[in-house]
């Protein structure tokens, strides 16, 4: 079977997944595109046999397609939220969409809509993601005429249908600066639920992502609907449940309001909005988004990422050649092995109130500049890694001295500053290149290997495009960077979690995903961000205790053993650590390094949630397991527990590595694998198993 079939009549085609099928048909003359399966693998025969929807009664006040159309447009008895709307030249809305044409190819379909009016024509595109059960849709927006232009105020990307339940749920998250990633699960109400950034980029109080179930679905099984839109710029989700209990989830760039200018003869694509179909749960749903992220988005997934150092919340603003270097001694001893000098580094960036733009080495604190400071870092065995914020400028600089224009405003209207800062329009030609080369020229200068690339306000004042368009520049640069640097690895930060999806993954290597560096705090954070998002994306660094933002004290192993689930970095003022805190350091990240490809390359099983009385996690990588265990509340009958593992050869036997104990995977998968945490609170241990045999 390829990947997409079409019926012999042209009426319906099947996209196939690994183990899914997703079909829709086609009726030429209504110019409808509805699903009529997305569930189980079938093939596109058997489809035939699935009945059209009734036609509407000429007297009714329903619609039976509502949320049953894969891109519903505006007008006619188009009642739900449409993917498509604009207003023509001659002051129309509404359209009339006719199917001119399909193609179908082994592996991506494609239907051509045009309006029967008007000269607007939309071709919605499909491709299965290969070797994953995601499907990835876009569409094409085209201006067909020669005059007037067209001023679309919505442009979706898609509306992906869930078949009909009895019921639906939606899973999101929800959050804030330094409270990224509260995942709820709620039931959907007959209503339309949307979910948006109007930020012009991501945002840390939603992300644009959603799963779908009847109510019944668990962790480990259960049929899951899911969708993820990859876009950095401002969002809109519409989960919308309608009256005839149908579901659907519709998604695109740009929030409400935002209109997008289609002159004669140019076209709009929207970004990529994928989904997936499990019947395991919840966590085969995280698990397909990871290998989809692995074998599809991420540049570089077969590497590796480093254990790093970053210097923020040891010497914040105060940031000298000395300084950074007595820290990288230390970090270089830990076995870090990529130091990361953040903000500070530059013009006259001594505090957030001025400097930002003035991307030269700040010449009282670097009078040589940065290389001879890279040089030393490099030659204690580490990589060098710089912070950059190249999309703002703060008020106070050269910059903005010389180009007060560059900056996102409205004319006449007052510039919002959040945090001294204002945002520089990146859909300007002029302002893509002084970025694209300053950046050049501080990764040539430097021979830095990684940039922390960070975005600390949301747009304001914006132009309409901008909303979207600012990301679409920032994308150019990033991608200009790294084609001129293939070997530059580049963080994706945003004040914290404010910028990851799966648009920026395509170009970064690994997100900043929180400011919040407490422990315990850290493990609802990383619970949301896997929902999406794999665990070789989310860097957590180990910091001080008492923490600097929360106060919490956590011992040194609970704070590694939750970092180590990710992306292991450090953050800590090294200097002030006891002899014994950098012994127990140096152990601990050597273990890390021992059990990184189990982490950043293994699939993940939540074994059991952060608010659990013990939560754990389970990676499997080849013949290795790591399982980390984590209790936050002291417990007054400590003692041996058990947990039972999943995912496993029910006919292998594991050995402890550390302890050299043997279990047969029986055991492991049914009384479970005995566990022993101390006492007191913030208890947590890292048990790592081999196959040894079966
Ligand atoms: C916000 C980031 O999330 C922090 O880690 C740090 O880089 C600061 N910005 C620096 O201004």
């Amino acid at each position: 079977m390829t990947a997409v079939e079409l019926s012999g009549d042209g009426s319906t085609v099947a996209i196939h997944t690994v183990a899914t099928t997703y079909a829709l048909r086609l009726d030429a003359e209504a110019g409808s595109v509805r699903p009529v399966h997305w569930g189980a693998r079938i093939g596109v025969d058997a489809l035939l046999a699935v009945p059209a929807l009734p036609s509407p009664h000429p007297d009714t006040f329903e619609a039976p397609w509502e949320a049953a159309e894969d891109y519903p447009v505006q007008g006619g008895r188009a009642f739900g939220p449409a993917s498509l709307g604009c207003w023509f030249p001659d002051g129309t809305t509404g359209l009339e969409l006719r199917i001119v044409s399909h193609h179908a190819t082994a592996d991506q379909f494609t239907v051509s809509l045009a309006d029967r009016h008007q000269p607007l024509a939309v071709d919605l595109h499909y491709r299965p993601a290969p070797g994953t059960d995601v499907i990835e849709r876009w569409a094409v927006v085209r201006h067909t005429g020669d005059t007037g232009a067209i001023l679309l105020h919505r442009h979706d990307s898609g509306a992906w249908c869930v078949p009909p339940r009895d019921d639906y749920r939606m899973s999101h998250v929800t959050g804030a600066w330094s409270a990224e990633g509260r995942l709820h699960r709620t039931p959907l109400p007959t209503a339309e639920t949307h979910l948006t950034s109007r930020r012009g980029v991501t945002g840390h109080h939603a992300n644009p992502w959603v799963m779908i179930d009847d109510g019944t679905a668990e962790e480990q099984h259960g049929e899951v609907w899911s969708m993820a839109l990859a876009t950095s710029g401002s969002w809109r989700l519409v989960a919308s449940r309608s009256h005839s209990g149908r579901c659907a989830v519709a998604g695109g760039a740009g929030h409400d309001g935002v209109r997008h200018e289609l002159r004669p003869g140019e076209s709009l694509t929207t970004p990529l909005f994928a989904g997936l179909y499990t019947t395991g749960g919840f966590g085969a749903a995280s698990r397909a988004w990871h290998t989809y992220q692995r074998r599809h988005v991420l540049p570089h997934p077969g590497e590796l990422r480093p254990v790093l150092y970053n210097s923020w919340e040891a010497t914040t603003f105060d940031v000298t050649a000395e300084g950074q270097l007595a820290l990288a001694k230390l970090a270089a001893d830990l076995g870090v092995e990529m130091f990361v000098v953040d903000d500070g580094w530059f013009g006259a960036r001594t505090s957030d109130r001025a400097g930002l733009g003035d991307w030269v080495a700040n010449p009282h604190r670097f009078p040589n500049g940065l290389r001879p400071l890279a040089d030393e870092i490099r030659g204690l065995g580490m990589g060098f890694g710089l912070w950059v914020e190249p999309e703002m400028t703060n008020p106070d600089s050269d910059l903005y001295r010389s180009h007060p224009e560059w900056v996102h405003h409205t004319p006449g209207h007052q510039r919002t500053e959040l945090r001294n800062q204002l945002v520089l329009d990146f859909g300007r030609p002029d302002v893509r290149e002084w970025a694209a080369r300053w950046l050049d020229q501080l990764v040539r200068d430097t021979a830095a290997g990684f940039l922390k690339w960070d975005f600390n306000r949301p747009i304001t004042e914006a132009a309409d495009p901008a909303w979207t368009q600012h990301a679409a520049g920032v994308y150019e640069v990033i991608d200009r960077l790294r084609a001129t640097h293939p070997d530059l690895r580049i963080e994706s930060c945003a004040g914290g979690g404010g910028r990851i999806d799966l648009g920026i993954l395509c170009r970064t290597d690994q997100c900043w995903t929180s400011d919040n560096t407490d422990a315990v705090d850290r493990l609802e954070i990383q619970h949301g961000h896997t929902q999406v998002y794999t665990a070789a994306t989310m860097v957590a660094w180990v910091t001080d205790s008492p923490n600097p933002l929360t106060g919490r004290e956590v011992p040194l192993r609970f704070r590694f053993h939750v970092a180590m689930t990710g992306v292991l970095g450090i953050g800590g003022d090294l200097t002030t650590w006891s002899p014994d805190e950098l012994t127990a350091a140096r152990e601990m990240v050597t273990v890390y390094r021992d059990i990184r490809p189990v982490v950043q390359h293994g699939e993940l099983h939540r074994l059991r949630p952060p608010h659990s009385a013990m939560s754990a996690l389970q990676y499997v990588h080849e013949n290795r397991i790591a399982v980390f265990c984590f209790r936050v509340d002291a417990d007054f009958a400590p003692g041996l527990r058990s947990l039972p593992l999943t995912a496993l050869d029910p006919e292998a036997v594991y050995r402890d590595e550390d302890t050299g104990a043997t279990y047969p995977a029986s055991l492991l998968l049914g009384p479970g694998l005995p566990v022993t945490l101390p006492g007191g609170a913030h208890a947590s241990t890292l048990v790592r198993l081999h196959r040894v045999a079966d």
